[in-house]
């Protein structure tokens, strides 16, 4: 089952872009100004936005979903409360399992719905306010009347969005939570509310991590669309910073300890001061540096997901790749991540080697996540950019609309 049967009308994204005014970049957050925002919400409390976008319409309709979450590559799960206990299936699912209708309140949750449908990688651009290193995907649930995914918290920041339906939001200022150890999810046990609002089509909750949370849907079509941000831990930054620094180790591979002036030892069991001594040395030659630190953090961070398969294109010449250039949009791939650090791009883990002068072509496409170039480029600067896209281009990370 392919994703693209899902199809959401070119007209439709642009006719949303539009009600959305995709330039004004507070639209989103209401009342609230952007830098208001970071200054006092932004991993801090949470905020209800009435209206953050008024008489909105969901393009996604439950349906869509469904068709989504039977995908192989799709990440999806299906959750009910039944006798006393969460229950949770995972993914791919077939429509039957979904379309059952029984008298017990269920939620499905797929991830990543960017990856699959336009409107919702054009909806992300509300949350461009964030940098794109720290997103993650949109998620959307389906729910119907009373389901949830129970009481819980988040380790993420994450705006709730309801894009269609009623749901109630209970969030709680507790500290300290007790879980539900027979559960297969994370249930909070001692989950004591705080606030609770009813959220209506367009209205949009934003949580930091850690805030205890418990949604339920209040009618039978409820659609709440999860943009979520990831924040990587400590030890996942260091260990693969370990593995960075193995895989680009700048060392004689050839030379081998040596000991010319080796002299008896009394304890043949017993590493010696000179031996340890000569392998510290050894480990002190292992130098890093803020370069390429940097160029760790890159690719680091623009690593795709695990799961996103890119499809190699055909071979193509620099000739004819340079007239679609000048005649087509080139768009990244929805599931591909490009993030710069100064004048170094990394694309889905990979260093982008250019030189300074085509820097500003880079960042449109790594801002606006495509360019159209001009068709009165000159010869030497279309070449050379054709050389830049080309192997982004075979690799399936770029494309053209
Ligand atoms: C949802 O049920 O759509 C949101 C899940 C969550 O609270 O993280
Ligand atoms: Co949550």
């Amino acid at each position: 089952m392919v994703a693209h049967n899902v199809t959401i009308l070119t007209e439709e994204v642009i006719r949303l872009n539009k009600i959305m005014r995709l330039n004004r970049k507070t639209h989103i957050l209401g009342k609230t100004s952007v830098n208001n925002f970071l200054k006092n919400y932004w991993q801090k409390k949470p905020l209800l936005i009435k209206n953050a976008i008024a008489n909105f319409v969901s393009p996604v309709t439950a349906s869509d979903l469904f068709t989504i979450a039977q995908n192989e590559e799709a990440i999806s799960r299906l959750i009910e409360h039944k006798q006393g206990i969460w229950q949770v299936k995972y993914g791919p699912f077939k429509r039957s399992d979904l379309l059952k209708k029984t008298n017990i309140p269920w939620t499905i949750l797929v991830q990543n719905i960017n990856h699959y449908l336009p409107f919702a990688e054009s909806f992300l651009n509300l949350f461009k306010f964030i940098p794109y290193a720290r997103l993650d995907d949109l998620m959307i649930s389906y729910a119907t009347k009373k389901g949830s995914v129970g009481p819980h918290f988040d380790s993420y920041d994450v705006f709730l969005f309801q894009a269609q339906g009623v749901r109630e939001w209970k969030i709680s200022d507790q500290k300290k939570f007790t879980l539900d150890k027979k559960s297969p999810i994370k249930i909070i046990t001692n989950f004591k509310s705080k606030n609770s609002w009813l959220l209506k089509p367009g209205d949009m909750l934003y949580l930091p991590p850690n805030i205890g949370h418990w949604g339920i849907s209040q009618s039978d079509d409820c659609l709440t669309y999860s943009i979520g941000f990831r924040a990587p831990g400590t030890f996942e930054i260091q260990s693969n910073f370990l593995d960075f620094i193995q895989d680009h180790l700048i060392t004689n591979v050839n030379e081998i300890y040596k000991d010319p002036n080796l002299t008896l030892q009394k304890n043949p069991a017993e590493i010696s001061s000179n031996m340890t001594k000569s392998i510290r040395g050894i480990v002190d030659r292992l130098r890093w540096d803020k370069s390429s630190i940097n160029h760790f953090i890159g690719q680091f961070l623009s690593e795709p997901i695990e799961s996103s398969i890119f499809e190699a294109q055909k071979p193509l010449s620099l000739k004819v790749f340079e007239k679609s250039l000048i005649s087509k949009t080139l768009r990244l791939n929805p599931k591909a991540r490009m993030l710069f650090i100064k004048n170094n791009f990394y694309v889905n883990g990979e260093y982008i080697k250019i030189d300074k002068k085509y820097t500003p072509y880079l960042k449109c496409l790594a801002n606006d996540r495509e360019i159209s170039l001009e068709s009165t480029l000159n010869k030497k600067d279309l070449s050379a950019l054709g050389i830049i896209l080309l192997p982004l281009y075979l690799s399936g990370f770029v494309g053209f609309i």
